[in-house]
């Protein structure tokens, strides 16, 4: 499997849309603000097989104190290949200067963000106020 990755390229709805329904993920209720909400995004690396978008990641940042990786998502089909890990690696590197790293990891993908050097820390719970019910699941 060849997967080729790609920083900030101008994405397709129809692209998106159908990664993030892949994984169910209720942002694609969204279109018009995910789109608009990746355009502005700092950075976002793209993983693809041909003409697939398989995999996405984005970032939130100053550049200088703190970055914040939002979306991380892998197709089914493509996951448990390293895709994820890479795409992780991608943006830790683009970053590699900033102080502060953060993401929301849910509680099964822990491990899998640990694999990056990420750590819950016991002074500080992540805090959350939306409008999108079950956010991300
Ligand atoms: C989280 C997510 C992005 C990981 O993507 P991924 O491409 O599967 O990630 P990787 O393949 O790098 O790693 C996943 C697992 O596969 C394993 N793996 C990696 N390469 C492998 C290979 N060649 N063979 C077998 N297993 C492999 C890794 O060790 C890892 O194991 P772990 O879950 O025990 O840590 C993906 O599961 C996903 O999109 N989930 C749905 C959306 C989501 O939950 N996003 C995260 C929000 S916090």
């Amino acid at each position: 499997m060849d997967i080729e990755y790609k920083k900030n390229i101008p994405l397709q709805k129809k692209d998106v849309i159908s990664l993030f329904s892949s994984v169910e993920w209720r942002s694609q209720e969204y279109p018009g603000d995910l789109m608009s909400g990746l355009k502005n995004s700092d950075c976002v690396y793209t993983a693809w097989e041909d003409s697939l978008l398989v995999g996405l990641i984005n970032a939130l940042s100053d550049r200088h104190m703190v970055v914040y990786f939002h979306f991380v998502l892998v197709r089914p089909d493509y996951q448990h290949k390293g895709i994820g890990q890479k795409l992780v690696t991608l943006m830790l590197k683009e970053y590699k200067k900033v102080h502060t790293k953060i993401l929301m990891a849910y509680n099964r993908k822990v491990r899998f963000y640990k694999k990056a050097g990420f750590k819950k820390v016991g002074y500080a719970k992540p805090m959350i106020l939306t409008d999108m019910a079950d956010a991300g699941e």
